[in-house]
């Protein structure tokens, strides 16, 4: 373990370490959230991996995600600076790491994952299939793995619908995600940026392995828009990871939603009895109804801040409240 001594006792309150308590809260978190889960057997080691601090979420085909994840597409980790910034995340204890050949730094990237020493096993790594090079899924797949220094990946996702058009058509492109699945070099596939349901409803209808993740730009200001995707995700067992879910505190400021999603951060600094902020609020909705954080930062206080709200100990907002929030950033153009 590479965790601090200073901040170890987070993540020792907030954390479980057998197997058996991980899937009990599983469950708990699945039937208090507004979604259903797949209930499936475990995947491919018949036990679940621990990841302290996070929230596991089971996938349709009997993997676990754990949330948050820390990502590597923001314009900080792109200076050549991800070595850094990746490392400064395993050191305050992330695991789950957002990656993608398009983001340019994936070398960097590896580098801090192999200098960690933290287990293969303890780590959870997403990448993406960007159809950069003009090769197959398993070529493009090959690259990313060598540039990572790794020999599986736990997540592979198209990166948006322009790719697969790009990779040979959607249906071509997904048989080979189905392809590389089953050889093992991905534990699970997906897609990211099947943003409504006519495209998401493309994806069921070539798939033979449904994907396990849509990761789509989710937030209080187009929750209500995505309501419909969200939904038809979760009827076919696709869980939905939002990236972007910060956006009332970095491109909108001072939007609608601000003033109930104080009153929501009030009345978790009250149950939780100590100052919750609006990011941590941000995320309790993500955890509470169901949705993956993926999210980043290159603050160390922050990355301390962000994971606080994926332990058990921490308050979850109410159905009704992640409804009156969503209402109120209905409709809302910067
Ligand atoms: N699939 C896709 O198409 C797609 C698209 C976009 C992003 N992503 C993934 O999602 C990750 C996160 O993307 P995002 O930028 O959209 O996520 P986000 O979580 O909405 O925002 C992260 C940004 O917010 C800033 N921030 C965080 N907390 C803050 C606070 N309390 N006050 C002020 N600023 C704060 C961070 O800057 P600091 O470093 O200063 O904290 C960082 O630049 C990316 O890295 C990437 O891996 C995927």
């Amino acid at each position: 373990m590479i965790l601090t001594d200073a901040f170890w006792p987070v993540f020792a309150l907030s954390s479980w370490f057998s197997g058996q308590q991980q899937h009990q809260h599983d469950e708990s978190l699945a039937n208090g959230g507004h979604h259903h889960h797949h209930h499936g057997h475990h995947g491919h080691h018949g036990h679940v991996q621990p990841f302290p601090g996070h929230t596991l979420y089971k996938l349709n085909d009997g993997n676990y995600i754990p949330s948050p994840a820390w990502g590597t597409g923001t314009a900080t980790a792109r200076e050549g600076n991800a070595t850094l910034l990746v490392a400064q995340a395993l050191e305050a204890g992330w695991r789950h790491i957002d990656c993608s050949l398009i983001y340019r730094n994936q070398n960097g990237t590896g580098e801090a994952l192999t200098a960690s020493g933290v287990p293969r096993g303890e780590l959870y790594i997403t990448s993406k299939y960007d159809s950069l090079t003009n090769q197959s899924v398993h070529e493009e797949l090959g690259l990313t793995l060598a540039q990572l220094q790794l020999d599986y990946l736990d997540l592979y996702l198209i990166h948006f619908p322009r790719a697969a058009v790009n990779g040979g058509g959607l249906k071509k492109v997904w048989r080979e995600m189905e392809e590389v699945k089953k050889m093992g070099l991905v534990r699970s596939i997906g897609v990211s940026n099947y943003d409504s349901v006519e495209l998401l409803e493309e994806v069921l209808e070539v798939a033979e392995v449904f994907p396990a993740i849509n990761q789509i730009n989710y937030s209080v200001y187009n929750a209500v828009d995505k309501a419909p995707v969200v939904a038809l995700g979760t009827q076919h067992g696709i869980l939905t990871s939002a990236y972007g879910e910060l956006r009332p505190i970095t491109s909108s400021p001072n939007g609608p939603a601000d003033i109930i999603g104080k009153q929501i951060t009030d009345r978790l600094s009250k149950d939780y009895g100590k100052e919750v902020t609006y990011a941590q609020m941000i995320f309790s909705w993500l955890k509470s109804t169901g949705v993956v954080a993926v999210t980043t930062t290159s603050n160390k206080e922050r990355l301390k801040e962000q994971v606080v709200p994926f332990g058990k100990d921490f308050p979850l907002v109410t159905a009704a409240e992640a409804r009156a929030f969503e209402a109120s950033g209905w409709g809302y153009k910067d």
